[in-house]
């Protein structure tokens, strides 16, 4: 199997978490794309979804998925999907390839399980071989850049690229991300930071891991 189909067979394995009558949190990414194919193609009916990105929205209003607001919801979501660029074995991840990570965490946190999805590739011992994102508002560039480079990262600014919050992301090169949550803690804190790409306060509770094998699942090692 090539990338994207463990990418699909992983992605609509995730559907199995889905339950009727229920709101769906939704990622972003090209994974992210088959579990939202995966989603109109159910045979119960959702009540919608809440999104974390412009691009996702798009593509569950052009299947006819109602997508809420998440200011609106009121009731428990039971269950995020959401794909990753690295995870390691405690289900740390790092996320924001696509640039999404600010509304990926605000709707991970909204919801109580994250499930992610994702092919073997990106199971790894140490998160940062992947260049870490991080949305920052414009005028702290050179801040958050200095402060990063401090901690042994190598800043490089995503040209040409605007989050959906009309912000920059820096993606942080040669960074060994041991403690992730400390390092999550510390980034959060340089001013102009709005978000890192590491997800460890709010780490994945299952991986579904796409192998030439089968869909594996795994929980955090302890
Ligand atoms: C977007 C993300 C994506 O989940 C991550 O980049 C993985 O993407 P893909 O499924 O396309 O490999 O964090 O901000």
């Amino acid at each position: 199997m090539d990338q994207n189909q463990l990418k699909k067979a992983t992605a609509l394995a995730a559907l199995e978490y889905i339950k009727p009558n229920t709101i769906v949190g939704v990622g972003t990414g090209s994974t992210v794309n088959f579990f939202i194919d995966g989603l109109a193609d159910l045979d119960f009916e959702i009540k919608g979804a809440v999104s974390s990105s412009e691009a996702s929205t798009r593509r569950m209003q052009e299947h006819g998925i109602k997508v809420f607001d998440l200011n609106e919801v009121t009731e428990t979501i039971p269950v995020y999907v959401d794909g990753a660029d690295e995870s390691d074995s405690g289900l740390n991840l790092i996320k924001g390839g696509g640039g999404a990570l600010t509304r990926e965490k605000i709707v991970a946190a909204c919801c109580e399980q994250f499930v992610c999805i994702a092919d073997e590739s990106k199971l790894v011992e140490t998160l940062g071989k992947f260049p870490l994102p991080i949305e920052v508002i414009p005028m702290a560039q050179s801040l958050v850049a200095q402060k990063l480079k401090a901690m042994g990262g190598e800043p490089m600014l995503r040209e040409g690229f605007t989050t959906d919050n009309g912000n920059i992301i820096l993606d942080i090169h040669g960074l060994q991300i041991t403690t992730p949550l400390a390092m999550e803690k510390e980034i959060n804190n340089i001013p102009g930071v709005v978000t890192t790409g590491i997800f460890a306060l709010h780490a994945a509770n299952i991986l579904l891991l796409g192998t030439s094998e089968g869909v594996k699942k795994i929980l955090p090692a302890d």
